[in-house]
């Protein structure tokens, strides 16, 4: 088993499937957690072994925006025995919920949902998990994106959540100094949304290296910002240069 135990959330596909197969090829035990991708999960997990050769991990399942979930999350990372022992080296804000609904039609219902995603669910988990991230020296790293200070069409909900999760972590990074590091990463267009496809191409003209990137290099920006020894408060922008570029 690897000795450097990480949580990373929304991990059984996509971009937090990318980084948690680095965490695991890098040595870590990683908690993959999922919502419903139980069956993408154990199989990475299982090719992750094959690999290398050793348990690499397990999936933790919880729907991120029931209290109850978040909780029992918390406590089953917490409670393993390699956590009791080691702490844990990271902590990755990774889940996430993208589509795109016009202000007037996006009720409060799903405002609230992506709220508590986006910003509730890792409140609650870097603080329960704060006492074995000292433990260990560890670090967080929550995975915002570009729309920073933009007005992305018909994702009010989801830009305004993402802003509080940045800000979150900006304030946690100062709050805490000296006891867990605390970054965020901020891809560009690196995987298109099955509804974006057209929008993302068109994205991609604009952005100044013509590509934002692969997930292996979300993945490895994750992997920098954990391990780097005094990088903290930074947001860490993969984007081929879209950040800068006027839209
Ligand atoms: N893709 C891009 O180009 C891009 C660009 C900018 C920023 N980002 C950010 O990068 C991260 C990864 O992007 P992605 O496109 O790979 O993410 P994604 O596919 O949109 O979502 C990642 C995972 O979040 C989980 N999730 C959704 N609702 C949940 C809930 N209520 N409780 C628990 N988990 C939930 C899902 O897990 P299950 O599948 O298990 O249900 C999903 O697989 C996200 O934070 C995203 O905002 C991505």
């Amino acid at each position: 088993m690897g000795e450097r135990p990480i949580l990373i959330t929304g991990a059984g596909q996509r971009l937090g499937a990318a980084t948690a197969n680095r965490l695991m090829d890098e040595g870590c035990y990683v908690f993959v957690h999922v919502r419903s991708s139980i069956d993408q999960a154990e199989a990475l997990l299982a090719a992750a072994a094959e690999r290398n050769g050793r348990k690499c991990g397990e999936v933790v399942v919880a729907d991120l925006t029931d209290d109850k979930d978040v909780a029992s999350l918390l406590s089953s990372v917490a409670s393993h025995g390699l956590v009791a022992a080691n702490g844990l080296h990271g902590l990755v804000h990774n889940a996430s919920f993208y589509s795109q609904s016009s202000f007037e039609k996006t009720g409060l219902d799903m405002y609230r949902s992506q709220v508590r995603l986006h910003m509730e669910a890792p409140y609650a988990l870097t603080q329960g998990l704060l006492p074995a991230l000292e433990q260990a020296g560890g670090s967080v790293v929550a995975i915002v994106d570009t729309s920073w200070g933009r007005a992305w069409e018909g994702l009010a909900h989801y830009t305004s959540s993402k802003a509080g999760l940045r800000q979150l972590m900006l304030n946690l990074a100062g709050e805490l100094t000296g006891r867990v590091r605390v970054n965020c990463l901020a891809p560009g267009a690196i995987m298109a949304a099955d509804w974006e496809a057209e929008h993302f191409a068109s994205v991609l003209e604009k952005v100044p290296l013509g590509r934002s990137g692969r997930a292996e290099d979300i993945a490895s920006g994750v992997w920098f910002l954990l391990n780097h020894p005094t990088l903290s408060a930074h947001v860490l922008h993969i984007d081929g240069g879209w950040s800068i570029h006027e839209e």
